[in-house]
């Protein structure tokens, strides 16, 4: 290769072709792919030294604000749609299926069972909201005894995994469908509330002229044997920021009415104790084997 110039191309050549040997075709496809678009993203934009550097600067920043609770990297990929995207792709769904989105940081595993109707709330967190519907398949049929493991932010903005003053299963819970695929819990109307904004990723949308809020949701994961796990949320149409969600995760299909309700209402919830709301969201699950592979949270 003596008195020849290496080229742009030939450095994405010679880099590919480095992994002509990787004995696993998956892997050596995917990084082959990656450094294709990697390269041709530095040719394209004519990445300067200092921006590499910078870029390699918020990398190092993600990595030392990420710990076992905080998760920088996630953040980026929810971000940059990236995880809306990853989502997408695995997750093609029948007519009629309920959408998947985010799971997103604050899910914790291990929430109490609680039964049928009961609140989330273990303390004042805002407007009682009833949320209740039924589980079913896509044929229309009742699903018996699914499990709905639900979880929100209160009226401070905060999910009780950030709150240091809250109980630690406060807002959050499990419930078991009944035998006629019905559901309900007493939660609280969501409010709107910024992702994670004091780390790179905030840099970033700082930067850029974006602003960290998301719509105001509840999160639920939905289990059942022999159906595929539905991670989903149930979207306020009421909410500010469902056209602007940082996250990219707002699918019109999820979007639902909270109905004002009066006290003296005579379906009014033990619990629900002055103003509440209800909202109505049934679940549609697809069967194991028509799902394809995904996620099992
Ligand atoms: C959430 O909805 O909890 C969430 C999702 C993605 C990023 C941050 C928060
Ligand atoms: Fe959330």
């Amino acid at each position: 290769m003596r008195g020849t110039r290496m080229t742009a191309a030939d450095i994405t050549e010679a880099v590919q072709r480095s992994f002509d040997g990787c004995p696993d075709a998956r892997l050596r496809t995917v990084l082959q792919s990656l450094v294709r678009h990697l390269h041709a993203f530095a040719v394209e934009v004519g990445l300067a030294e200092d921006e590499w550097r910078e870029g390699i600067g918020a990398l190092t920043a993600t990595g030392h604000i990420t710990d076992e609770r905080r998760q920088e990297f996630i953040l980026w990929s929810d971000a940059f749609g990236v995880s809306m995207l990853v989502d997408a792709l695995a997750n093609p769904l029948p007519p009629g299926a309920t959408e998947s989105t985010v799971l997103g940081p604050f899910y914790a595993p291990g929430s109490p069972a609680r039964g049928y109707g009961e609140s989330i709330a273990e303390g004042q967190a805002g407007t009682p909201a009833w949320v209740h519907g039924r589980v079913l398949d896509v044929d229309g049929r009742v699903i018996a005894g699914a499990e709905l493991d639900v979880w929100q932010n209160g009226d401070n903005r905060l999910y009780a995994v950030q709150d240091p003053e809250a109980p630690e299963h406060h807002l959050r819970g499990r419930f078991q469908a009944r035998e006629d695929g019905r559901y309900a819990f007493l939660a609280v109307r969501p409010v709107p509330y910024t992702i994670p904004h004091d780390g790179p990723v905030g840099g970033m949308l700082a930067a850029t002229g974006r602003h960290p809020w998301r719509p105001a949701h509840i999160h639920m994961i939905v289990r059942a044997p022999g159906y595929r796990t539905l991670t989903t949320h149930i979207f306020d149409a009421a909410s500010e920021y469902l056209d602007s969600d940082a996250v990219f995760a707002v699918k019109p299909s999820l979007v639902r009415e909270f109905v004002r309700r009066s006290p003296d209402d005579p379906e009014r919830p033990a619990g629900a104790d002055r103003e509440w709301y209800s909202v109505e969201n049934d679940l549609v699950l697809v069967p194991d084997a028509a799902a394809g592979p995904g996620r099992t949270a």
